[in-house]
């Protein structure tokens, strides 16, 4: 675990987990102390991936004198789809949230075929064969393997209208249909980033894409969570939605640039 004071601003937690869309070697373009004490009042944010126990992780960090700028309540409001969806209902799918897998029949009296099914916090790599479940058998299919997933048996199980997004002109193998959509961050409400959600495809653009970001910063306003992405995308028929949401500490940058990110970020720390 790396602790670096960064242009006397920002404490930054970190450490490599090896993901080159997430990690950023601050040292290389920041001027960064690492003080053998932690002083001063300074804002922090952890980047070392996907955080357990995020409630366990702020006392420990306090504990050393390190408030994470996102309190345990702004998490779960930031990453639990449980959390945010009722703040933003009219933005997002509509959506059911179970405490187990639902009956086929409990989804047909809810929801015409296809179904998005994911965990309230992700899917499982964006697995299409376990997320966009296709009719009734493929549903039965499923469920075991939702039940024996890594990713997905200790999440509780969403299910979300199936609303078709507007194709790029790339696909990736194993995953769910590149889409037009984008991952914005927001600091306090201000957009300090935005970029391609589907990096691993042909560059895409959208001429309209400035209304989408409308759409992420009324979503924004309305969680109020300090450090925030929100990811949005156009739908077939032409609209934008918020796809999802999550804690800035531990989403990849996607497409965003990352150090125009953070300097936007440092640019917005007043001391
Ligand atoms: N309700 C939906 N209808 C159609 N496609 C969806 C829906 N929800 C998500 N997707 C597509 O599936 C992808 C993965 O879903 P997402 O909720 O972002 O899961 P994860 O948390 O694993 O990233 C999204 O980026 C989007 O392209
Ligand atoms: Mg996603």
């Amino acid at each position: 675990m790396n602790i670096s004071l960064i242009e006397d601003k920002l404490f930054i937690v970190s450490e490599h987990i090896g993901v080159s869309v997430y990690d950023f070697d601050f040292d290389l373009h920041f001027a960064c102390k690492h003080p053998y004490l932690i002083e001063g009042n300074y804002p922090c944010i952890m980047r070392a991936g996907a955080i357990a126990d995020y409630a366990s992780e702020y006392n420990d960090k306090l504990n050393m004198g390190l408030r994470l700028v996102n309190s345990p309540d702004e998490h779960k409001i930031a990453s639990d789809l449980e959390a945010w969806y009722p703040l933003i209902q009219d933005l997002t799918p509509r959506t059911l949230i179970f405490d187990a897998l639902p009956t086929s029949k409990e989804i047909e009296a809810n929801f015409d075929w296809p179904i998005f099914l994911k965990g309230s916090r992700q899917t499982s790599k964006h697995n299409p064969d376990l997320a966009i479940v296709q009719n009734r058998a493929h549903y039965e299919r499923v469920v075991p393997l939702y039940q024996n997933d890594a990713i997905l048996h200790w999440q509780k199980p969403v299910i979300r209208e199936f609303i078709p997004l507007a194709k790029t002109s790339g696909t990736i193998p194993g995953k769910v249909p590149a889409s037009i959509e984008y991952r914005s961050f927001w600091w306090h409400g201000v957009c300090v980033g935005w970029g391609r959600y589907w990096y691993q495809v042909p560059h895409y653009t959208c001429p309209d894409v400035k209304v989408g970001l409308a759409v992420a910063e009324i979503a924004a306003s309305k969680l109020i969570v300090p450090f925030l992405v929100i990811d949005f995308a156009k739908t077939e028929d032409g609209k934008w939605i918020v796809i999802e949401c999550n804690d800035g500490q531990e989403s990849g940058y996607a497409d965003v640039q990352a150090l125009q990110l953070w300097q936007k970020i440092l640019s917005h720390i007043h001391r």
